[in-house]
């Protein structure tokens, strides 16, 4: 079975065909950090306009790439959600009408689910069950994942996520869009020990996590650095380092609280945070003192991307899913509620 997959819930389009029998042939994005920079975020009317100007091309090209043409699909899936409605909408009715105009099935894809199976595109993938780390710019929890559709939520960010976290902590240090990837940079040139920050929510029970704090007890350390007159790039370094030290440090005490909590032998890290190296590195570290296996996608299937969606899309409708007719995403959308899928093609 060949699946479209469509990404387009937030400021990347992402196209990608997947084939059940060969695996991914082809995947092609657009980025729109160049947009959205200049106003310091994503701006949703001119992602959702953005998304409209990409998707047709970007479908022609990624066929190409694929050597395959319209009539060779057999389905398409596009993110339904969770993200933001106008951008999804575009993805939505993009894809349906593509699927009706083919007469082939469509099949609105559950983004985190996208970025949870991402590892399993990668030669190396995990097998089921495993504890899953899903890290992204609007999401930070830790699931139990028994099959594809099984999660069972183990802790989940009560405020901020970790990549919001990254990008609100990067733009009060003026430190531009988008952050995640500006502060790791930065924090590179960093010195280890200059401060100590908290490790939120460590010192209790529990897998939830709350990363809002660690936003603030970095704008107060640069403030107090200015007022002394160390407003400098090295002293920003230093904060970089010390930030990402502990959130990184925060996410690794808590996945280790889950493998164990579970009795799991594998851990997933995904979404967009997951490309950190040092979280990957500590990851790493960790997983090897607890006699377990670490799996990652690679690094550009760790943010937004096309492939985890066709190949999300695809299994479900392998495994014979379909939608009625009717065209819809979900701004938001709990992965509990989606249903458990028990057989499936290769
Ligand atoms: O998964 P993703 O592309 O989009 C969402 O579904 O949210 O994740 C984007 C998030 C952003 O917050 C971005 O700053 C963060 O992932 N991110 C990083 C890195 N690369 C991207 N955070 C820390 N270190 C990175 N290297
Ligand atoms: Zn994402």
């Amino acid at each position: 079975m060949i699946v479209l997959g469509i990404e387009s819930s937030c400021d990347e389009t992402g196209l990608a065909v997947y084939d059940t029998e060969h695996g991914l042939l082809a995947h092609v994005l657009h980025s729109q950090i160049a947009l959205h920079g200049e106003y310091g975020g994503v701006v949703p009317e001119l992602a959702s306009r953005d998304h409209v100007r990409y998707l047709l091309p970007l479908t022609e090209q990624v066929l190409e790439k694929a050597k395959i043409t319209k009539s060779d699909l057999d389905g398409i899936a596009y993110t339904a959600g969770p993200g933001l409605m106008g951008a999804l909408m575009v993805g939505a009715c993009t894809g349906r009408a593509m699927a009706m105009a083919l007469g082939v099935p469509a099949v609105g894809v559950h983004h985190m689910e996208g970025h949870l199976l991402a590892p399993m595109l990668e030669e190396k993938a995990p097998e089921f069950p495993f504890v899953a780390l899903l890290v992204s710019g609007g999401h930070t929890l830790l699931a139990e994942v028994k099959g594809i559709g099984q999660y069972e939520l183990l802790g989940e960010s009560l405020d901020d996520a970790a990549g919001e976290a990254f990008d609100k902590t990067a733009k009060m240090l003026g430190l531009g869009y988008p952050g995640g990837p500006i502060l790791a940079k930065m924090a590179e040139k960093g010195e280890a020990g200059v401060y100590r920050f908290p490790r939120p929510m460590c010192d209790r029970p529990g897998l939830d996590f709350s990363f809002s704090g660690l936003k603030t007890f970095s704008l107060n350390t640069w403030q107090k650095e200015v007022e002394q007159g160390n407003e400098n790039e090295q002293t920003q370094a230093n904060i970089c380092r010390a930030f990402e030290e502990a959130v990184v440090d925060t996410l690794m005490i808590k996945s280790r609280r889950a493998i164990q909590q579970v009795g799991a032998k594998t851990l997933v890290i995904a979404g967009g945070v997951g490309a950190n190296l040092r979280l990957r590195a500590s990851l790493q570290a960790m997983m090897e003192k607890e006699g377990g296996e670490l799996f990652y996608p690679r690094i550009e299937f760790c943010t937004d991307n096309g492939a985890m969606i066709a190949y999300a899309g695809a299994l479900r409708l392998a495994a014979g899913e379909t939608e009625p007719l009717l065209i819809s995403a979900r701004p938001r959308w709990p992965m509990s509620e989606l249903s458990a899928v028990v057989s499936q093609k290769s």
